[in-house]
């Protein structure tokens, strides 16, 4: 345990992960650098180098702080790409597929939202329990309340940290307190673009809910937000569930697929993130390459609502930008590790694989990438902001067992991802500060 002051400059020593590339693109070594013994050197809160302890130790000035974590793992802190917050509540809750479920679990805890108290208290447990599991980014829905995303900013912004946050846009299919309509749904999230978007860490993702949620006009004043802040996000769901794509072919009788009908508004840009997308065909995935849209990979939620299985090798010869999320109340974690966990379990279940690299690179400089955050965050190089968690790989006596007869880097990081959970996370750093520490 270290007890931290508050220096400018705080030298941190333990084994140390980071990627520079895809390793599921560069399968040479060269897309992440590992260093045994590393040294991470954070200076007001960004970081200034990263590299072998031995050799910057000796060069190192005495006014450096130095904070040692050995036989733990440094690595950038995770990222989720899609995640709502006003789910919390409804979390394994049981028995139903996508439409059943929102009608019956999360449209109703969504109500209790425009109570802008319990929107404050569950903003706070929110963030704190993304810390606990190591996630220092995420990408966030709030209600269709404006005040649940004033109440998560608040908390974010009090906390420097760099999330991206929007109103959920929905005039349609929905109970009527849910609502909102096409020209409030725009006059609300411009107000908050105005209020929020680059406020310190934090960034505005205009967030219509689903194709099904949404009128015509609702969608085509949401591709006019889009082309009006053009450097704000666009979030959605797409193509996650068999009857909800079926739905929405009766909805947009024009469209020739679900990700059409956001096309057509204009929707499918860069900083365009789409969580799922089960049912896409060649047509599908050759669009969201082409505008430099993310998919968010979302494996616990798929499995929880029996939605389908994520085709991530279609993806990567599409040369889609691909995320991963929890998608937490539909997802059953927040812990990055289980969700690693399933994704591999669900590649297994159509002959796909994730490499323990490649999955470590997705929930960090990946996610950063599909999130166009990757000038910020996502790894260790000079100037990023000083986000990153500190991982116990002997968190459980199993582990630690398991951990006697591991052979490499890619083993231990296998195992940290098949076993570990949040009593890996042995701390959580925001620009240079711990914020969680167990
Ligand atoms: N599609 C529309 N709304 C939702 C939601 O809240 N969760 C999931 N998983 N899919 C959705
Ligand atoms: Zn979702």
């Amino acid at each position: 345990m270290n007890n931290l002051k508050s220096p400018a400059k705080r030298a941190f020593r333990a084994p140390i992960l980071h990627f520079l590339q895809d390793p599921g693109q560069s399968p040479d070594g060269d897309a992440y650098q590992y260093y045994a013994d590393g040294l991470l050197l954070v200076e007001d809160g960004r970081v200034r180098q990263v590299g072998s302890a031995t050799e910057i130790l000796g060069r190192l000035q005495a006014d450096w702080e130095i904070v040692t974590y050995p036989d733990k793992l440094i690595l950038p802190g995770f990222i989720d790409a899609h995640i709502h917050y006003p789910q919390i509540d409804i979390i394994a809750a049981p028995g139903e597929q996508l439409l059943e479920w929102l009608n019956r679990y999360a449209f109703p805890t969504e109500l209790r939202f425009s109570d802008i108290a319990h929107a404050s208290e569950v903003a706070s447990f929110f963030i704190d329990e993304l810390l606990r599991n190591g996630t220092t980014t995420a990408l966030v829905l709030g209600s269709v309340h404006p005040e649940s995303v004033d109440a998560l900013f608040e908390v974010c912004g009090a906390r420097k940290l760099r999330m991206i946050a929007g109103k959920v846009l929905m005039d349609r299919n929905a109970p009527a307190l849910l609502t909102d309509t096409a020209e409030s749904g725009y006059a609300d999230s411009k107000a908050l673009i105005e209020r929020w978007h680059g406020y310190g860490r934090l960034g505005y993702a205009i967030t219509p809910r689903c194709a099904a949620t949404s009128s015509e006009g609702q969608l085509e004043r949401t591709g006019q937000l889009a082309r009006e802040y053009p450097d704000t996000y666009v979030h959605t769901h797409v193509a996650e569930n068999q009857s909800e794509v079926a739905w929405v072919a009766e909805l947009f009788p024009w469209s020739r697929s679900y990700l059409d009908v956001y096309d057509h508004y204009g929707l499918l840009r860069e900083r365009s993130i789409y969580a799922h997308g089960l049912h896409l065909d060649e047509r599908d995935r050759q669009r969201m390459a082409e505008s430099g849209a993310a998919m968010a990979f979302c494996p616990t939620s798929n499995l929880f609502l029996g939605s389908g299985l994520f085709n991530l090798t279609a993806a990567d010869q599409a040369g889609m930008l691909v995320g991963l999320a929890t998608d937490v109340g539909a997802g059953t974690s927040f812990n990055q590790l289980r969700t690693l966990k399933e994704a591999y379990e669900v590649l297994q279940l159509i002959g796909q694989s994730l490499s323990p690299l490649r999955a470590f690179y997705l929930a960090t400089l990946g996610n950063a990438r599909a999130l166009y955050l990757d000038q910020h965050i996502g790894n260790f190089e000079p100037g990023k902001e000083g986000d990153f968690i500190v991982l116990d790989p002997a968190s459980t006596p199993l582990m630690a067992r398991r951990l006697q007869t591991v052979k490499d880097l890619e083993e231990l990081l296998f195992v940290l991802m098949m076993l570990g959970d949040d009593r890996a996370v042995l701390a959580t750093y925001i620009m240079g500060e711990v914020a969680h520490q167990r």
